[in-house]
């Protein structure tokens, strides 16, 4: 338990909120992107060069919205040892509706029963990629807030991200991150460090309830992104620079890792190459390091650039992205693991990112870092934030994080044992997913053996459309990743 409460009103308040342990959860089948691209007869490279993309994980008819939190919850707790009755908030962020009136969190309660612990605040927030995010601010407010009782809260990010056959289709995937959020954790969010940009547009959307797939702007969502990230962007650095007193403008130089919401991995190295050009125009390349300062110089006559109307500036955004490419090694480069290879996860994108980062870098070179994260859900919502890690000199603080990393250790090898399924069959699975969705008395006729351990799949819809599940084998240790 992080903290026990007296209810006097004299109890200190928590201090160093953030990630206590996290795990994630994608499907065991993925397709290949360039078995994809010669299906799809696009031009060889499109999806792998042009979108970055390497594989795409999705799932058959046997996994749900519901079930894919189920799995990814009761794993975080069994791998960490955390009893039910530890959790006083669970935060649901998808846009994966099934049963619309009724969230996901409320299914997830059926873990809960054994612990007897009903007393569980939250439920499920929804704006496409970026509810996960809202979920997640929920949870640090609620336990900055008089209302929080010394329990943990717990957010889930989950969604299935398929899209109608066309040039979306291979920017799909499927998965879910959970987080456990507490005091004195090894990730702290650094408090009042937030910016928030939030605009109406119709770039993405779910009008139609009967079908899993967005209506698509693909272009207008892509320029909608780019203007999210400059305005959070700025308006971070202008409360960064206020907020943490530096003796110099907020610039990139003063993220160490750099995470963004990956709806396709080119995106993202497009997007760190944004924020070198938005520190450029406001002329704060001097600031970084001498090497850095060298892959910027020549570009003066860029220095008159309108960033609304350079989004789609090819000669500009090259530019930037060679420029940049140094930065994109060192602060981004690493965060697109799991990306790369399940593809836009929606909600848990940016959290994978996250996990990828910690996943590929020593103690050493994560101690005492700041990692910025931009999230950004189509409708349009968006907010860039930050995490500082913890210092391992601190043989507490390096406990924490070694047991937060240990718990994700498995992540390479359970991405290299998935299962891989021809385009053919990918796209017969799809059709079987659009046949049946939202059909009631159904029983899934995808048997769950290729599934990892310790992986919840649905059993029946009855003729009231309730849903019933069941989980595969656990590892004899509870662990489901084999160590
Ligand atoms: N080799 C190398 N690169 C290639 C090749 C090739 N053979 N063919 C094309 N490319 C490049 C293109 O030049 C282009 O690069 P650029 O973006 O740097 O110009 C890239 O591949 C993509 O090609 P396009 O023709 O632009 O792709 P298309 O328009 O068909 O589809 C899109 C891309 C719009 C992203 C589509 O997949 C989509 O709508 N996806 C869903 C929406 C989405 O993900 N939006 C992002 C933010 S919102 C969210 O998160 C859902």
């Amino acid at each position: 338990m992080p903290h026990t409460m007296d209810f006097d009103g004299h109890s200190p308040r928590p201090e160093n909120i953030g990630i206590v342990a996290v795990e994630i959860y994608f499907p065991s089948s993925y397709v290949d992107q360039v078995k994809l691209e010669e299906y799809d007869e696009v031009s060889a490279g499109k999806y792998t060069k042009g979108l970055g993309q390497l594989q795409m994980g999705f799932c058959s008819d046997n996994e749900d919205i519901n079930s894919l939190c189920l799995t990814v919850l009761a794993n975080l707790m069994e791998k960490h040892g955390i009893s039910y009755s530890e959790i006083g908030r669970l935060e649901v962020g998808t846009e994966t509706i099934i049963d619309k009136s009724k969230s996901v969190k409320s299914a997830l309660m059926q873990l809960f029963e054994e612990s007897g612990n009903f007393d569980v605040e939250g439920i499920d927030t929804t704006n496409a990629c970026y509810g996960g995010t809202s979920a997640l601010f929920n949870a640090i407010q609620w336990m900055e807030s008089s209302s929080w009782d010394g329990r943990y809260a717990v957010v889930i990010c989950g969604d299935i991200a398929v899209y109608s056959e066309g040039n979306a289709r291979c920017t799909g995937g499927a998965g879910a991150i959970a987080m456990l959020i507490g005091p004195n954790a090894p990730l702290v969010f650094e408090p009042g460090l937030r910016a928030t940009y939030m605009r109406h547009a119709y770039d993405f959307y779910k009008p139609d309830l009967t079908s899993e797939y967005p209506v698509v702007d693909g272009k207008l969502s892509v320029k909608s992104y780019i203007s999210a990230l400059d305005n959070c962007y700025q308006n971070y650095c202008r409360k960064a620079s206020t907020k943490l007193k530096t003796d110099v403008p907020f610039s990139l130089r003063d993220l160490d890792f750099m995470v963004f919401h990956s709806p396709y991995c080119k995106l993202v190295k497009k997007s760190l190459a944004r924020l070198a050009l938005n520190d450029f125009l406001q002329d704060k390349i001097k600031y970084y390091s001498e090497t850095e300062q060298k892959c910027f110089a020549g570009l003066e006559n860029l220095r008159e650039t309108d960033l609304a109307s350079s989004i789609f500036d090819k000669s500009v955004e090259t530019t930037f992205m060679t420029a940049s490419n140094n930065l994109f090694e060192s602060k981004t480069h690493r965060s697109l693991l799991i990306a790369s290879r399940v593809g836009n996860m929606y909600t848990p994108s940016l959290y994978s990112c996250l996990v990828s980062v910690l996943i590929s870098h020593s103690f050493e070179e994560l101690s005492n870092k700041r990692i910025g994260l931009f999230s950004y859900g189509s409708g349009l919502a968006s907010s860039m934030f930050s995490m500082k890690v913890c210092n391992v000199d601190d043989d507490q603080s390096k406990q924490a994080l070694e047991k937060l990393i240990y718990g994700i250790s498995d992540v390479k090898h359970r991405l290299d044992r998935r299962q891989e399924i021809s385009p053919e069959d990918f796209t017969k699975t799809l059709k079987l997913r659009a046949s049946t969705h939202l059909k009631c008395d159904y029983t899934p006729s995808t048997p769950p053996e290729h599934t990892f351990p310790g992986t919840f799949y649905l059993t029946k819809v009855d003729d009231k459309f309730r849903r019933t599940y069941d989980r595969t084998k656990t590892y004899q240790n509870g662990f489901t990743n084999g160590h």
